[in-house]
């Protein structure tokens, strides 16, 4: 039973992370708009990141849970990541490492129902911070600091 909810609840996370891809590719237009910055690379290795989290999970390969968990958390620490600066960007960055930690330290104490927990929590985070951006960049400046 709590195999299978795991298994559910790994299979929610990647339904969430393939909404996230394809909302995030959807919009045609927006991309002629706005070409690949300079950040694309960076942001585009959390997709490659997560997508190990979930391998991990699903083969019980703990050192790979552990490896990607660590490098997406390192990832938020790059100059890179802080593409604005409000309280409510960095307190989404806060969440997103508490939930990488959560996933490290649950893989580091081989607890695959945990981790598999954490991923979920991870995965909120990412849709959570686009949502955000998403609101940010549709409002005028002098409104969006929340
Ligand atoms: C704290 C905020 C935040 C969190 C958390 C976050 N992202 Fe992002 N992400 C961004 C921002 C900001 C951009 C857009 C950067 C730009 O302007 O190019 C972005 C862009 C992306 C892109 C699009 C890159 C492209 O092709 O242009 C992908 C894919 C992505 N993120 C994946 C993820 C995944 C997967 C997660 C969770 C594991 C995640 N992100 C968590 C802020 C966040």
């Amino acid at each position: 039973m709590k195999r299978m909810m795991t298994l559910v609840l790994v299979l929610t996370g990647a339904c969430l992370i393939v909404g996230l891809h394809s909302s995030t590719a959807a919009p045609q237009a927006d991309a002629v708009e706005r070409p690949a910055s300079h950040l694309t690379p960076l942001m585009r290795m959390k997709l490659d990141r997560s997508k190990g989290i979930l391998e991990g999970l699903t083969l019980e390969d703990f050192d790979m849970i552990v490896s990607n968990a660590r490098a997406l958390r390192l990832l938020s620490t790059e100059a890179g990541w802080n593409v604005i600066q409000t309280t409510e960007y960095a307190a989404q960055s806060r969440d997103f490492q508490r939930a990488t930690d959560l996933i490290v330290e649950a893989a580091e104490g081989k607890d695959i129902h945990r981790a598999a927990m954490g991923y979920v929590a991870l995965t909120v985070r990412c849709v959570e911070c686009h949502s955000y951006m998403r609101k940010v960049q549709a409002v005028p400046e002098s409104t969006n600091r929340e």
